[in-house]
């Protein structure tokens, strides 16, 4: 419409990601409030719980997660994957190793995400039916905090690819682990019943025709790290 073209639509855009959506979900800001100019953003970033609160009080016209909680009536569509991938120091032993078994990981130290976080939901669900457990050594609030405890030799961690786009992977090695990369879906969700403004509305078409688009190119630093362990993302 005319308004669009103009710049027009104002108001702001509310907004709850979980701690590993805040690596990309700006890549997709940039591009949105540069054609709607007149468009605020409210950007909350939390853990899978703290958001799970935001959605179940009501506060924001979207949320990005990457397992849709279940039991409240939501849309959602996926528009991403998230892989996570087992990272060591850079030049560990294991990092050397062509290809590791669930079994040789679980014996190392592990650095775990804190309780409440979708990243170590994911991980606790996919060893559980594996049948393996982990040797948790340190728990950990921060993607960062691990990523930097990793390199600081502390031990090994699984973390989401994206937490290593654009250089996030600098002090670290990929390891090759049989059955890795765990791959999840990141979705954009709301609640079904609340009313879509104008300008959530503005946003869910821009992410439905070119969301992924802007996403792909994004993602391909990881991506180059990932097919070192023999995956893709
Ligand atoms: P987290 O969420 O930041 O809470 O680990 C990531 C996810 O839900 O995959």
């Amino acid at each position: 419409t005319l308004a669009d073209l103009r710049g027009l639509k104002a108001g702001t855009l509310r907004l709850s990601v979980v701690t590993t959506a805040k690596y990309f979900v700006p890549h997709l800001l940039g591009p949105f409030c540069e054609r709607y100019p007149g468009i605020e953003v409210s950007f909350h970033v939390g853990n899978r719980e703290q958001i799970i609160e935001r959605l179940e009080a009501g506060l924001d016209d979207f949320y990005v997660f990457s397992h849709v909680p279940g039991g409240l009536s939501l849309e959602s569509s996926a528009f991403l994957d998230n892989p996570l991938v087992a990272i060591a120091a850079e030049g560990h032993a294991l990092s050397r190793q062509p290809a590791l078994s669930l079994e040789d990981i679980a014996r190392e130290p592990f650095l775990m995400r804190e309780s409440g976080s979708g990243t170590r939901h994911a991980i606790e669900q996919y060893l559980q039916q594996q049948g393996q457990t982990l040797n948790v050594k340190m728990t950990v609030e921060s993607n960062e905090a691990i990523r930097h405890s990793v390199m600081a030799g502390l031990g090994i961690s699984i973390l989401s690819a994206h937490t290593l786009n654009l250089g996030g992977w600098v002090g670290l090695s990929p390891l090759r682990v049989e059955g890795l990369p765990i791959v999840t879906q990141w979705h954009l969700v709301r609640p079904s019943r609340k009313r879509l403004s104008v300008v959530a509305g503005a946003f869910q078409q821009f992410m439905e025709e070119q969301g992924r688009a802007v996403l792909a190119d994004f993602v391909e630093d990881a991506g180059r790290f990932v097919a070192a362990s023999g995956a893709g993302i």
